[in-house]
């Protein structure tokens, strides 16, 4: 079975008490119990793993190239700053996809500017937990098509 990572950076652990009208009020636990959930029905084995700091962001993402088939990532406010997460994102040889809770582009101007969104493979935003349900979704038509091309 092909091994997702899901991947929450900085202030996630807060998601569900944390400006509810942005992120909604489900629990990370909680939307991390959905996707593994949900990647069950689609034959894909979801681990989660959030960290506030850059740097075990990095290492996780570096490691997952070991493991994982595709990384699921929403980096929180290191979207908008991190060079050094661009630029393990570019190095690893796996898909991200880039995932936001809220719609950043509706937002303040400095959340319209990712510097990660060049090297994914794709993005999701504004759509609560669900954000990352339809990027599990996507991975999971992309590796059946890959698999019977
Ligand atoms: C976020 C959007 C970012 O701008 C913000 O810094 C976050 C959460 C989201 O999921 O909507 O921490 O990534």
């Amino acid at each position: 079975m092909k091994e997702i990572l899901v991947l929450h950076g900085p202030n996630l652990n807060l998601v569900g008490k944390r400006e509810p009208q942005f992120y909604g009020s489900m629990s990370l636990e909680e939307i991390n119990r959905r996707l593994i959930t949900e990647g069950e029905k689609l034959g894909l084995a979801v681990r989660c793993y959030q960290s506030n700091s850059e740097g075990v962001l990095i290492d996780a993402l570096q490691a997952a190239q070991e493991w994982a088939a595709g990384v699921i990532f929403n980096p929180g406010g290191y979207t908008h700053t991190s060079v050094a997460l661009r630029d393990t994102i570019a190095a690893i040889q796996i898909p991200v996809i880039e995932v936001h809770l809220s719609n950043v582009y509706a937002r303040e101007e400095f959340r319209h500017r990712s510097l990660i969104s060049a090297v994914c493979m794709g993005k999701i935003v504004g759509f609560g937990w669900k954000s990352y349900w339809v990027a599990l979704n996507a991975f999971a038509r992309h590796f059946q098509e890959q698999e019977t091309r």
